[in-house]
């Protein structure tokens, strides 16, 4: 049986994750940790508390000791590290947690996976590893910075990261290579674009303009609102890391994307007239420092090498997704009455 240690699987991503596996591998044990910050919420993975093959532990990957009892206890097997702070804008604010939990985080998870693994951990040469083990470290187009109007990101690409969060994702990316040319670990990167889905913290673009239009509030477009992101529905990011975790090889970083290219301005029409809102709602801000104009994922070689490929169009995703909002207002409610209001009223407080 193979153990499998999911992290930063109560947020929007990784329970998304955490579910597929839990449903698509009976046979597997998945155990998922999380510290429940602000963007953890153990409503997300209600569908299967209790499932025999399923076991949640509050823990912070910062915290070496808890990580080493956890691997002292369990025969982990594979590591798919999500645990992240993931919204751009909190790091303006506030990068330090970023680099402790993104980077530190991420280094506390692989030296426990390197001592627990490693065939001779006290052999500072030994490259040999237990069979069928794996790091899979969950990354972000956005390590690549931005592009122009033309061009698409690539693996091989040098990481030029423009914001505190997607330059601390980029640190750990680059541990998580040295960590395979050091110490021979398996390890995989991915490089996925924008999620969009169920249970994503109305921080994000998508669930908050959403939310705004249901409560006729202003929607907030930074900038002009040109600037581009490739969207691509979250189930289809979490079969693809099900892919990588499956069929990657050792060592290889892979993008995830689904040709989705969209402009902000389009996406937030696209949302209003879905809903039968006023366009009147649009609120031009002020631009977000260091603001990426444009992400476009090359996905050839996941596609090529791996036979992954997306299973939902834009069209289908979205109305789903939108449905879902409409259909989970209290889940939503329950994070917008608490500290959310705060940072809400902070970031926003000029409209
Ligand atoms: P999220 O903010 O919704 O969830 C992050 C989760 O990590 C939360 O449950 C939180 O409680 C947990 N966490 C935070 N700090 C922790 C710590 N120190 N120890 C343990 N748990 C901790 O984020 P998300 O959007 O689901 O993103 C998940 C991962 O995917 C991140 O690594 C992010 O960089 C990456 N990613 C996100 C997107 C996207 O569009 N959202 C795209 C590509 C990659
Ligand atoms: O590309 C992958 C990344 O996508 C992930 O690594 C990040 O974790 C995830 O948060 C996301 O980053 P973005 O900054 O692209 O996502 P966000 O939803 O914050 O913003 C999407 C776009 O919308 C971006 O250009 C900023 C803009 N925006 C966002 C908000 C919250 C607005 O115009 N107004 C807003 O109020």
């Amino acid at each position: 049986m193979k153990t499998v240690l999911v992290t930063g699987g109560a947020g929007f991503i990784g329970s998304n994750f955490v579910k597929l596996m839990v449903k698509k591998y009976p046979d597997y044990n998945i155990i998922n940790i999380d510290a429940l910050t602000y963007a953890g919420n153990l409503e997300n993975l209600k569908d299967i508390e209790g499932k025999s093959n399923y076991t949640f532990i509050k823990a912070d990957i910062r915290d070496k000791e808890k990580i080493e009892n956890i691997f002292e206890s369990n025969d982990v097997s594979a590591v798919v590290n999500f645990a992240a702070e993931s919204h751009v804008d909190r790091s303006i604010e506030e990068p330090e947690v970023f680099l402790t939990t993104n980077i530190i985080g991420t280094q506390v998870l692989l030296d426990t996976a390197k001592k627990y693994w490693k065939v001779n951990s006290e052999d500072k040469y030994c490259k040999e590893y237990k069979s069928g083990v794996k790091f899979l470290q969950v990354s972000t187009d956005e390590v690549y910075g931005a592009l122009g109007k033309t061009g698409m990101f690539i693996e091989t690409m040098p990481l030029m990261p423009n914001s505190p969060y997607s330059a601390s994702k980029a640190s750990a990316d680059m541990i998580v290579r040295a960590y395979h040319e050091t110490f021979g670990m398996p390890v995989n990167i991915t490089r996925c674009s924008n999620n969009y889905g169920p249970y994503q913290f109305p921080e994000k673009l998508i669930p908050l303009v959403i939310n705004n239009c249901l409560k006729q509030k202003d929607l907030p477009v930074y900038g002009d609102g040109m600037q581009v992101r490739d969207w691509l529905h979250v189930s289809d990011h979490c079969s693809a890391i099900d892919t990588v975790l499956h069929k990657g090889k050792d060592g290889e970083v892979y993008n995830i994307g689904g040709n989705n290219e969209r402009a902000n301005i389009d996406i937030v029409k696209l949302i209003i007239k879905t809903l039968d809102k006023s366009e009147d709602l649009i609120k031009y801000v002020k631009d977000r420092p260091g603001h990426d104009r444009r992400y476009a994922i090359d996905n050839t070689k996941i596609t090529t090498q791996l036979g992954w490929s997306p299973a939902y169009t834009f069209e289908k995703g979205i109305k789903e997704t939108i449905q879902w909002y409409l259909d989970n207002t209290e889940w939503i409610e329950n994070i917008i009455t608490g500290d959310y209001a705060n940072y809400y009223s902070n970031m926003y407080s000029n409209i």
